[in-house]
Order: C-alpha cells, then sequence, then structure tokens
C-alpha cells in the first residue's frame, strides 16, 4: 500500500516530545523519512527507537539548540548526508514563557524570541537554498492563535509568533514559484504533557484559557498533527503563505 508520503524526507524540530513528537508520528505513519531535531537528545534517541520499529522508515536524529546556526546547519545538513534531499521542514520547536509582560526578565524575553523565532529564522535559512535547488518543498511552521486572539501573559511570546506568521507570508511569495509552500499552524491551547500538568496544578489558569474555544476544549496533539501531515504533502500544492488556525474557533475569521 502506498501512503501520502512515501519517499518524502522530514526534519521535524522540537521532536521529543509534545506537538513535535506526535508530527514526527504522523508523518512517519504516512511514509516519511525523518531528521527529528531537539534540545533534549536522549529523549530524541527514545522517539527515534519507537518510531522506526512503530512505524518502520528511517530515523535519524540531530541534538542542540536550534536557536545556534551552527546547530540549524547540522541538522539540514544530517538529512542530506543520510537521505540526499529535504522535501518537508516543520518548524515545531518553540513554547512560551507566559507571564504578564511587565513581570518578564531581560533573559525571559531573550530565551522568548532565541526559542520561537530564531529556530525557525535560521532553519528556513539552512533549508531553503536546498528545497530551491531542487525545485520542490514544504515547510509547515508552527504558530500560535494567540497572535490572533491576543490571549491573556502572552504578548511577548506572540511578539515571536507574529514573527514566524510574517515570516511565513513573506518567504511565500519569494519562493512561490520554485515548488515551495511555505504555511503557518496556529494552534491555541493543545492537551499536551505540560497543558495537563497546568490542568492539575492551576486549574483556574487551564480553564481560562480553553474559555476563548468555542468547543470548549484544548485541541488533541493528532488534530494539529493532521493539519501539518495535509500541508506537508503534494496535494497541498495551491496553499501558500497562510497561518492556518487549529483553534477550536478561538479565532473564525
Ligand atoms: N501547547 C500548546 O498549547 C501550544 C499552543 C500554541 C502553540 N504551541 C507551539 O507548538 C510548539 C510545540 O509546543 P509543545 O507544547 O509541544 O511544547 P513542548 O515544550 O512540550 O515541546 C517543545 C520541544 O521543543 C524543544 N525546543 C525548544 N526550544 C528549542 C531549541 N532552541 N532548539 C531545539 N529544540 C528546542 C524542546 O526541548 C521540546 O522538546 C511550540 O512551537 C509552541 O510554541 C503550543
Amino acid at each position: 500500500m502506498t501512503r501520502k508520503l512515501d519517499n518524502q524526507v522530514a526534519v521535524v524540530t522540537g521532536a521529543a516530545k509534545g506537538i513535535g513528537l506526535a508530527i514526527a508520528d504522523r508523518l512517519a505513519r504516512d511514509g516519511a523519512r525523518l531528521v527529528l531535531a531537539d534540545l533534549d537528545a536522549t529523549a530524541l534517541a527514545g522517539a527515534k527507537d519507537r518510531l522506526i520499529s512503530q512505524h518502520g522508515v528511517a530515523v535519524e536524529t540531530c541534538g542542540g539548540d536550534l536557536a545556534e546556526q551552527s546547530v540549524a546547519e547540522a541538522t539540514i545538513a544530517a538529512a542530506m548526508a543520510r537521505f540526499g534531499k529535504l522535501d518537508i521542514l516543520v518548524n515545531n520547536a518553540g513554547g512560551g514563557i507566559i507571564k504578564p509582560f511587565a513581570e518578564h526578565t531581560p533573559a525571559t524575553l531573550k530565551t522568548t524570541i532565541d526559542r520561537n523565532l530564531w529556530t525557525v529564522l535560521w532553519c528556513c535559512w539552512c533549508a531553503l537554498p536546498k528545497m530551491r535547488a531542487a525545485g520542490y518543498g514544504r515547510i509547515v511552521n508552527i504558530g500560535a492563535d494567540s497572535v490572533r486572539n491576543g490571549l491573556w501573559d502572552h504578548a511577548a511570546y506572540n511578539a515571536a509568533k507574529g514573527g514566524v506568521h510574517a515570516l511565513t507570508t513573506g518567504l511565500a511569495r519569494e519562493y512561490a514559484r520554485d515548488g515551495i509552500t511555505i504555511n503557518t499552524v496556529a494552534p491555541c491551547a493543545v492537551n499536551t504533557p505540560q497543558m495537563v500538568e497546568i490542568t492539575q496544578k492551576a486549574p483556574a489558569l487551564a480553564a481560562k484559557f480553553v474559555s476563548v474555544i468555542p468547543l470548549g476544549r484544548p485541541a488533541e496533539m493528532e488534530e494539529v498533527a493532521s493539519m501539518v501531515s495535509y500541508l506537508s504533502s503534494a496535494e497541498a500544492s495551491f496553499v501558500t503563505g497562510q497561518v492556518i488556525s487549529v483553534n477550536g474557533g478561538s479565532t473564525m475569521l
């Protein structure tokens, strides 16, 4: 049986856990060969073993901080060295330091931008020349619906994720004639292990974040991965420059 992403090579960043691991799992199920990148090399090794045994696809890993140019370069180079090409880049590495703006420190502000924007800038910058040379590529960034609905305590995070949304439109136009599409998937609250922990420790806070979602619940990680899978496929050939919310209706346009 042929699968949607057979013969495709995908880099997934932030793939050691959470949404990134769910995306890696989905792309592997679709047949893609993978390079998994994350700060946490130990967790990556576990993810690699599980994906190989569960889906029978080849998997490479690359540990390090993707906010560093050299690590982004090594990650893209790993795909080229192991598989000879790079079809799909999923820029998922990130995560918020969620607090009122006045409570941020210079260090938390810098980390917020490094983690959510520089990781994406470097990976795009390193991957796009390879995709342009091949005349094909799919880039899917993970943004955030909080950029659109101005969720409480998300201002600094939104500054970084808003940059990702803006990079998406600009790059989509620049690379539109190269067979490369660039889109962003913007989730609202997602039922990650971290969200489960927040719900247990601070139920009022978790309820506040879910209160803006008409569906009345966070997304399952697989619901985000499903949209990433579609945008990563050849089938999504006429979709580019879009920020697509997977948000249970928390914003509606
Ligand atoms: N969880 C949510 O409700 C939610 C909502 C909207 C958007 N998002 C976004 O979805 C993505 C995944 O979120 P998650 O909840 O699964 O987060 P998570 O913290 O569970 O996982 C993020 C992974 O990215 C890795 N990572 C972070 N910075 C990195 C760096 N500089 N270099 C390499 N790896 C790095 C971490 O080690 C971790 O394994 C993030 O971009 C996040 O901002 C999450």
